[in-house]
């Protein structure tokens, strides 16, 4: 998809596309490079938008690999339609129902989940869901990553995983924070409910 239907999306619903362009080639390698695709069996891609880091994520991945994607946007769902890749499944449906949709493929939990969710402007409580549901999602051990273009969310993601480092790069339009967060039980001393009431106060 060309970046002037990316805006033309971006000025239909500013709040839910989040960004003006699709992420760079900088962004998109710092989003992936923490990922080990040889022990990769399932990944979620969260907003994917124009499909930019889809399209890396299934060049890396293993064969036996899976990908599986939720966007919101029906136009971009179509763009991304038209990757050719049996490994690629395509959820045309919001993040926060991702526990739904993974028991529906019968997939317990998923090794990483990247994200390109425009979390700080999502209202409250959809940001809410889809962070618990994340937390709920992710394999002991696995790998959530996430751009934003501020520091806004980083309190409410860190009351959540136990492990949370903060990547940037300058090269993006805006630049970008990449947040890479570690879901580790024996680490992670607070609970979902406990996270909710917090995050309130924020
Ligand atoms: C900032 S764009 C990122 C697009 C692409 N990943 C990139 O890096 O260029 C955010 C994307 O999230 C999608 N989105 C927003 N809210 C969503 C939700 N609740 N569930 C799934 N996708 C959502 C938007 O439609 C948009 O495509």
């Amino acid at each position: 998809m060309h970046r002037t239907k990316f805006f033309l999306q971006y000025l239909k619903n500013p709040r839910l596309i989040g960004s003006i362009t699709p992420s760079s080639k900088y962004l998109i390698k710092k989003m992936i490079s923490p990922i080990d695709f040889s022990n990769a069996r399932y990944i979620l891609e969260l907003g994917s938008g124009n499909g930019c880091i889809t399209k890396e994520l299934l060049k890396n991945m293993d064969l036996e690999s899976k990908l599986i994607i939720f966007e919101t946007n029906e136009e971009f769902c179509k763009t991304i339609s038209k990757i050719e890749d049996e490994r690629l499944y395509i959820i045309n449906d919001s993040a926060e129902k991702i526990l739904h949709h993974l028991k529906k493929l019968k997939i317990k939990k998923a090794d990483y989940i990247i994200s390109g969710l425009p979390l700080a402007v999502l209202p409250k409580e959809t940001r809410e869901i889809i962070l618990n549901s994340i937390s709920k999602s992710l394999k002991q051990n696995g790998l959530y990553i996430q751009f934003q273009y501020s520091l806004r969310s980083y309190k409410q993601i860190k009351q959540l995983f136990s492990q949370v480092n903060v990547n940037f790069t300058s090269l993006n339009i805006p630049p970008a924070f990449i947040y890479i967060c570690k879901y580790t039980k024996k680490g992670n001393k607070r609970q979902i409910t406990q996270f909710a009431k917090n995050s309130r106060n924020i």
